[in-house]
């Protein structure tokens, strides 16, 4: 159908008059004059149960059946242009083809003069209603008319290529033609070309349908002198969709609808095209401001969903905005309930943390009392050990033999104060106060005494108690009080457990590949169940089996131990326990501070009860000899027991004085003694503030003085040092150390009198000391020799330079320089007074005034009797 403007113009015309009515949804389907195809579409349409459908049936005959069955599926059919062979559809609309016909025919006799007109039918397609009606109107005329004769019907389908060949046959033929009347403009224009190529188109004249005004149409062709006339068949495209709205609106419409038609010839040509002109501008207007209300509609559709969205959005924002103000109140509401909620949290809190607090307190308080208690027992256990000591010592000396009870009792006293011990080392350990203090040892010596402490109550129990050891030149570093404690502990352990007559052995292995060594000890006790192994080392364990009384904290405290050398332990239990205690090789693994050095191991101080001491129940210390000067000790002590046991010890050979501390400095300014032994828990000043005190006083300072406390603490040690203590002591102390302690002390003081007294004039120099001392030998020298010349200067003024009294100075140079005051006076001038013979030209007289005698004479005597000669006779002799 590509030249079919007549087509393409109802095409058009049904389009724009669709496009008016928004309800309308129209769709063209183009059969391309094929019947078959027309009819697949339409049954295709009837099973898409369209609305309406508009056929231009391409002939009556096939395509009536189709649309009986559109009518019958209740699809109403709108018949244009062509027709059916009956009259089964809703309605039909088109011109009266008979009439075409007709009018075509009054054209031809009308407007031709001639007697004669010779006439050439060119149909349309056969079968197709207008080509019928069109020729039935044409010959109905043309048959009753005289002059009009039909010369020839050429049989075309409505298209030129139709025509041409019979047509330009014809005219070749030779026949004489006056008219051409062709059932469409298309094939008229075609038989014109078909003429003209031979030359003969100015003999013939043509008459077509249609009058289409478009380029090529029939409005143009008979401007153009090419058509005499043209029948107007009107493409009736929009009435075609006004018809088929008003039957979908059910409205009533005629069966037939027919439209116009008229002839178009030379003389209303124009005014035929200037209407269609002006309906096709009016046309295209109307096209544009459709194109213009399809945008106003694209732009109403898109503004009314932007709105829609803005509506949408502002929507969500005010819900928003309504629940934000909800959630405001309802958080507000929660954050009111969950202040609340901290506060009673908090005040349990508090509540709790106060209980922990007063928990810890109490805890701590209990704690300290029990430690405290544990220093208590300390003092009257050094007691008794000090008493026993002391007993067996005398014992020993006079060959005495003691009885069992009294060893009894010192191994007891010994075992209470290793529990005690024990109890202050766990205390410690929980206060991480322990400071390694490891030095190079021996392996097996050191594994050796230990085992020599436990030999005599293994053969008293029939234990075979036996030591191996694979490498006797061993060394270890290791802290050896702690390490003590552990043996002491893993073999009391294995003493508890093993029955009589058991088996109990320590096994020194010297690993070398690992580095470490190992220390089994294994014994045939009762063992531990296998499933509270992994407990032995908590603290108050108490195995299951375990019937004997015991505090749990040995094991726990000598893992401890062990572990503060960087070593571990481990537990075995097969036919009794095997506890191995694992310890690296070296010094890498200590820090340098940790390591001190020690002397080899000596053989420890124990007791030997063992000997053949004759015990006659005399244990009564022989007093010494009276007459000898004798040195002086403060004892500085608050329990009675204690202070009189050591007064009555040291009596013998010192001077003893007693304070309980109350008065303890007076007591030290009134005796000045030679060494002051003295306890800290005192009730008035505790013992470091006394040392201090004494210490820091002319009086006192060179005193010797031992702090003996029950404080075995590093912090209590050091308060000690720097109290200006010069010896510190723990309790319990042997006995034997303590006299030891003070004669060393006594003795280092002689020493130091020796020195001061041989180096007089030396001393002078201010830094040949640096302590209290040295300051009291100089300014002591000092004042003598400022005072010189005076011979009435005194002992009295010197004290008084020192602000102490005359007895305090006595015994202070007594005590520093082993002199009485006035005989170091006298001595101070005569060495001077030496000096000025040996080294001036004065005379004797001269020297005697100047160094502070009365007389020449009283001198003279002096000078003879310290140095043998008289001063004439040295100066001569020099
Ligand atoms: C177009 C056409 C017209 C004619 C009509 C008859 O297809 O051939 O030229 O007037 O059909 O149905």
């Amino acid at each position: 159908m590509t030249n079919d403007d007549w087509r393409r113009s109802m095409n058009n015309a049904m389009k724009l008059q669709a496009s008016l009515n928004p309800n309308i949804d129209l769709t063209i389907y183009d059969a391309n004059y094929e019947v078959e195809k027309q009819i697949e579409q339409i049954e295709q349409l009837i099973a898409d149960s369209l609305d309406i459908i508009i056929v231009s049936p391409i002939q009556s005959k096939p395509i009536t059946s189709v649309v009986k069955k559109a009518m019958d599926a209740g699809i109403p059919v709108l018949v244009v242009d062509r027709k059916t062979e009956n009259q089964t559809y809703t309605a039909y609309l088109g011109a009266d083809n008979v009439e075409v016909g007709r009018n075509a025919a009054k054209q031809i006799i009308a407007s031709n003069p001639k007697d004669s007109i010779r006439i050439v039918e060119i149909t349309g397609l056969a079968g197709s209603s207008p080509a019928e009606e069109r020729s039935l109107g044409f010959r109905q005329l043309i048959g009753n008319s005289d002059k009009a004769k039909m010369v020839d019907t050429i049989q075309g389908n409505w298209e030129v290529e139709s025509i041409e060949e019979k047509f330009r046959l014809l005219l070749k033929s030779g026949a004489k033609i006056d008219y051409v009347f062709a059932h469409n403009d298309r094939m008229a224009r075609g038989a014109w070309q078909v003429a003209r190529d031979l030359d003969m188109e100015n003999s013939i004249e043509f008459i077509g349908v249609d009058g289409l005004n478009t380029e090529g149409g029939g409005i143009e062709l008979v401007k153009d002198g090419i058509l005499k006339a043209t029948i107007l068949y009107p493409t009736g495209g929009d009435e075609a969709i006004k018809l088929a709205v008003k039957i979908l609106e059910n409205q009533s419409v005629p069966k037939n609808n027919i439209l116009t038609t008229t002839i178009i010839d030379k003389f209303n040509v124009d005014i035929m095209q200037n209407q269609f002109d002006k309906i096709n501008e009016q046309r295209t207007e109307i096209e544009s401001q459709l194109v213009a209300i399809k945008r106003q509609q694209e732009q109403y559709y898109a503004q009314n969903n932007l709105l829609k969205i803005t509506m949408g959005l502002a929507a969500i924002i005010l819900s928003l905005a309504v629940y934000s103000i909800y959630s405001i109140f309802a958080i507000r509401k929660k954050n009111r309930q969950l202040e609340l909620t901290t506060k009673k949290v908090t005040v349990q809190r508090n509540q709790i943390e106060k209980i922990a607090q007063e928990v810890k307190e109490s805890n701590e308080a209990k704690l300290n009392f029990f430690t405290g208690l544990s220093h208590e027992f300390k003092t009257p256990l050094t007691l008794i050990l000090s008493s026993i000591e002391s007993i067996a010592d005398t014992a020993k000396e006079k060959g005495y033999r003691l009885m069992n009870e009294v060893e009894l009792i010192y191994n007891n006293s010994n075992r209470l104060l290793r529990l005690i011990n024990q109890l202050l080392d766990f205390r410690r350990m929980e206060d991480r106060k322990f400071t390694l203090k490891v030095s190079q040892t021996n392996l097996f010596a050191f594994s050796k005494a230990i085992f020599n402490d436990f030999k005599h109550e293994a053969e008293k129990r029939n234990i075979s108690f036996s030591m191996n050891n694979d490498d006797e030149a061993l060394d270890v570093y290791m802290d050896r009080n702690l390490m003590d404690k552990v043996y002491f502990n893993l073999l009391s352990n294995a003493f508890k457990f093993t029955p009589d007559n058991g088996k109990i052995t320590i096994s020194v292995r010297n690993d070398k590949e690992k580095n470490t060594v190992s220390i089994h000890f294994k014994d045939s006790g009762i063992g531990i169940p296998e499933d509270e192994l992994k407990n032995v080392f908590q603290p108050f364990f108490k195995g299951s089996n375990n019937r004997k009384n015991s505090s749990g904290v040995g094991l726990h405290l000598s893992k401890e131990f062990v572990e503060l050398h960087k070593g571990s332990m481990e537990v075995r239990s097969k036919h009794g326990t095997e506890i191995i205690v694992i310890l690296y090789k070296g010094r890498g693994h200590f820090d340098d501070s940790e390591i001190i050095i020690e002397k080899d191991l000596v053989d420890s101080m124990e007791l030997d009860f063992g000997s053949d001491y004759i015990d006659d129940g005399s244990y009564l210390i022989t007093p010494n000899d009276s007459s000898k000067e004798k040195y002086s000790i403060l004892i500085i002590e608050d329990n009675t027991d204690l202070s009189l046991f050591l007064k009555n010890k040291l009596k013998p050979e010192y001077d003893i004085h007693l304070t309980d501390g109350t008065d303890a400095i007076e007591k030290a300014f009134e005796v000045i003694p030679d060494t002051i032994i003295c306890d800290v828990n005192l009730p008035d000043k505790n013992g470091f503030e006394i040392c201090s005190i004494l210490k820091k006083d002319w009086r006192t300072s060179h005193i010797p003085t031992i702090i003996l406390t029950a404080l075995g603490n590093k912090e209590s040690y050091l308060e000690g040092l720097k109290s200006g203590a010069d010896l510190y002591l723990t309790k319990p102390f042997s006995y034997s150390i303590l006299i030891q302690s003070i004669k060393s002390l006594l003795y280092n003081r002689e020493k130091l009198r020796y020195y001061y007294t041989n180096n007089i004039y030396k001393l002078d120099q201010k830094d040949s000391f640096g302590n209290l001392e040295q300051e009291f030998v100089v300014k002591l020298n000092g004042l003598i020799r400022d005072n010189l010349d005076n011979t009435d200067f005194s002992v009295e003024q010197l004290a008084e330079a020192f602000d102490i009294s005359r007895m305090q100075l006595y015994r202070k140079v007594k005590a520093m320089l082993g002199i009485n005051v006035s005989d170091y006076i006298n001595n101070f001038r005569l060495e001077n007074a030496k000096q000025l013979l040996e080294n001036s030209s004065l005379t004797i007289s001269e020297i005697a005034y100047k160094t502070g005698f009365s007389s020449p004479n009283y001198f003279s005597t002096v000078f003879k009797k310290k140095y043998g000669s008289s001063p004439a006779s040295y100066r001569k002799a020099i």
